[in-house]
């Protein structure tokens, strides 16, 4: 089955949390710059569905502060996205003429910013200088890969530099959506490490998605060398690497997959392992 069509029926499991989590991105929000739009335009809000299938396994109810705690990292994320076009340049976003296309450079920039102020002043409302804590560390490590980054374009990275740029872009905002929650929960006894790297799956599986259905933003034109690229030790040949770079993926749903098979029998561990599955999927 296609990653599209399994994943909407394992959100179907969640319906009625998602829709309060639309209501809650929007609530308090004075729209600047159409922002709107980019908050309101599809998104899996694939963070908060592993978050919230977490907890729904360990049998807990999803209160509004979990919904509101979620509602903060996919802000900070659609933050990110915005900064990351910036970035990278790139015209199109979930669809969308993208914000630096549509306003420059300089007012994305402060777009970006802007949807991230409002993130924090949701993330006040909680009340909690755990969860702040938890947030500020995610948003400096994000920060530190987008540097470490730009700073090594054109060189073929390490597999372990690479894996550690992935957990510090990608793994870290999903290992924060599941710690917080499980924070909030009062869980003490269970970590969120699988988390980190279901996120650095996720980013692997991107970068093969990248080379192999040629989006319009090229890693490679840009000299981002990926997976692909790090096993075949030529940017000119990403391909002859890709079935490692899917196996190096299937090693990260593998680990996750051990996690998740430790939890107690029901329709949502089902839900999380085929989460993880459909990451090997087109
Ligand atoms: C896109 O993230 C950026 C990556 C980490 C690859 P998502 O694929 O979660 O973006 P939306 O929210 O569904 O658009
Ligand atoms: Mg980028």
């Amino acid at each position: 089955m296609s990653f599209n069509n399994e994943y909407n029926n394992i959100k179907s499991l969640l319906s009625p949390t998602l829709e309060a989590l639309d209501r809650e991105i929007l609530s308090n929000f004075e729209d600047q710059l159409n922002l709107k739009e980019y908050i309101k335009a599809p998104s899996k809000h694939i963070r908060p569905v592993l978050a919230f299938l977490y907890l729904k396994a360990l049998g807990k109810e999803i209160t509004p502060e979990q919904i509101k705690l979620q509602a903060v990292i996919e802000l900070a994320h659609n933050a990110s996205l915005i900064h990351d076009d910036v970035i990278d340049e790139c015209e199109i976003r979930r669809t969308q003429v993208s914000l630096n296309k549509r306003e420059g450079n300089h007012l994305a920039v402060i777009g970006g910013d802007f949807i991230l102020s409002y993130a924090l002043e949701k993330l006040a409302e909680l009340k909690s200088t755990e969860l702040l804590g938890i947030f500020s560390n995610t948003l400096k490590l994000m920060c530190k890969g987008e540097i470490n980054q730009q700073k090594n374009k054109y060189k073929i990275p390490t597999l372990e530099e690479y894996i550690q740029k992935n957990y510090q872009k990608t793994g870290a905002l999903f290992e924060a959506s599941v710690k917080s929650s499980l924070y909030l929960a009062g869980i003490k006894d269970k970590n969120s490490e699988f988390a980190g790297n279901f996120g650095i799956a996720f980013q692997i599986r991107d970068d093969i998605l990248n080379i192999t259905k040629k989006r319009t933003d090229s890693d490679i034109e840009n000299g981002i060398y990926t997976a692909a690229v790090i096993y075949s030790g030529d940017p000119k040949d990403p391909y002859s690497g890709i079935e490692k770079a899917k196996s190096l993926l299937n090693n990260y749903t593998g680990k996750v997959k051990e996690e998740i098979e430790k939890l107690p029998e029901s329709k949502y561990k089902q839900a999380l392992t085929g989460l993880v599955e459909i990451l090997n999927n087109e």
